[in-house]
């Protein structure tokens, strides 16, 4: 199956170009410049409108609910709701029900995302049995599984479990990746750690002016640590709704876009953490974010002059590298993992609308710009906003 897509501009990180790209067998076959010719013959032309072609959204951090908290999203519902946001590859957090720190659960898991063939799903593994103090997970048996490890949710808190996480994620060649509550704090003891024992650490939705401090001289250091941001704390600040971290004050919002400008934030995660109505209202903390992540990103991004290629490289180009995936850029010989975007959409979102199961977030009276219109998994049509294919 050969399907050529034209009438585009290609973006990534590494650039713009307009052009044409021949998928075949699932993969970038030949990229043509815009006045090239196509002498190969193709199945199908999918016409991008003049839009914006980018590499498929890698989302370093998400919650699918599944197993166990179905009725806030079930893997199938959380993959179309990220398809729909532009997402093809998902990083998906091991707080559910059980826990995921054994291979059995995670390969269970990784089969059901294999059996839905919607996106591709790297699955996180606690790094302590049930996100105890105890021990830690059997890394001989989980690492051939997957090379993320996370009790994210959950701080570590005790010093000698970080420890062990550190040295571990040297031993087996896995990254680990923290939730830190008190932020800065946790950071600052965590790079004093990294520096002391190595490691390979990724610090998640950072939220507070000191930390983005705190990781930059960690990397001045040249330690191995990457960081991500999330569509609401860059978005807004001191709002009235539960998510851990909290929503912060507009200094240190500021901050954060000062931090993506300065090179110190990695990547643009989501976060996405659906809840039922009754869990909110019970405290539950966390927002659904993946339907609404990439106008969020575009507007702010827009709003303060960083370009589109910037983005795209903390979609997609930055995580992939981090997980050491060969996606995230438009390339010969790359998965065609795209997404084909109206950048002059403007309007609002409303998470009634949205696939997710749960629809709690908070930004749906916002005029936002950025439309996902089309999502490719390794050459297939996923999702086309024209005729509605979830
Ligand atoms: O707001 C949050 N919700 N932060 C987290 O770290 C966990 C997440 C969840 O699982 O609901
Ligand atoms: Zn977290």
């Amino acid at each position: 199956m050969k399907t050529l897509i034209t009438n585009i501009e290609m973006v990534d990180a590494l650039g713009r170009r307009p052009g044409k790209v021949l998928i075949e067998d699932g993969e970038i076959k030949k990229i043509y410049k815009e006045k090239e010719s196509v002498e190969t013959d193709f199945d199908e032309e999918i016409n991008g409108g003049g839009h914006v072609l980018l590499p498929g959204f890698i989302d370093m951090h998400c919650h699918l609910r599944d197993p166990g908290f179905e009725y806030k999203e079930t893997m199938e519902t959380g993959m179309k709701a990220a398809i729909k946001g532009g997402y093809t590859s998902l990083v998906a957090m091991a707080n559910t029900n059980p826990i995921i720190d054994n291979s059995d659960d995670l390969l269970k898991n990784r089969d059901k995302a294999v059996g839905l063939n919607l996106c591709q799903l790297i699955q996180v593994s606690a790094l302590t049995k049930n996100f105890g103090e105890d021990d830690t997970v059997d890394f001989d048996s989980l690492r051939p599984l997957t090379n993320v490890f996370s009790n994210d949710g959950v701080s570590i808190l005790n010093e000698d479990i970080m420890k062990k996480g550190l040295e571990a994620s040297t031993v087996h060649d896995f990254i680990l990746l923290t939730h830190c509550q008190p932020e800065t704090t946790l950071v600052k003891r965590d790079v004093a750690l990294l520096e002391k024992l190595g490691g390979h650490l990724h610090i998640c939705h950072i939220s507070k002016k000191d930390t983005l401090e705190a990781i930059r001289l960690a990397k001045d250091k040249g330690l191995d640590i990457s960081c991500e941001v999330t569509p609401h704390h860059v978005f807004a600040s001191a709002m009235d709704f539960k998510v851990n971290p909290p929503f912060r004050t507009d200094p240190d919002r500021l901050a954060l876009i000062q931090g993506i400008k300065a090179g110190i934030i990695d990547m643009c995660g989501t976060d996405h953490a659906p809840h039922s109505e009754e869990d909110k209202k019970n405290g539950a903390p966390g927002i659904n974010n993946f339907e609404i992540a990439f106008p969020m990103y575009y507007t702010v991004f827009s709003q303060n002059g960083i370009s589109l290629e910037k983005l795209s490289e903390m979609l997609s180009d930055a995580p992939a590298k981090r997980l050491g995936l060969k996606t995230g850029l438009i390339k010969e010989g790359y998965p065609a993992d795209l997404v084909l975007v109206d950048l002059n959409w403007e309007g609002k979102i409303n998470p009634e609308d949205f696939i997710s199961k749960s629809k709690n977030n908070p930004f749906g009276e916002e005029l936002l710009k950025g439309k996902i219109l089309m999502t490719i998994v390794k050459g297939n049509v996923k999702y086309d906003d024209y005729r509605s294919t979830l």
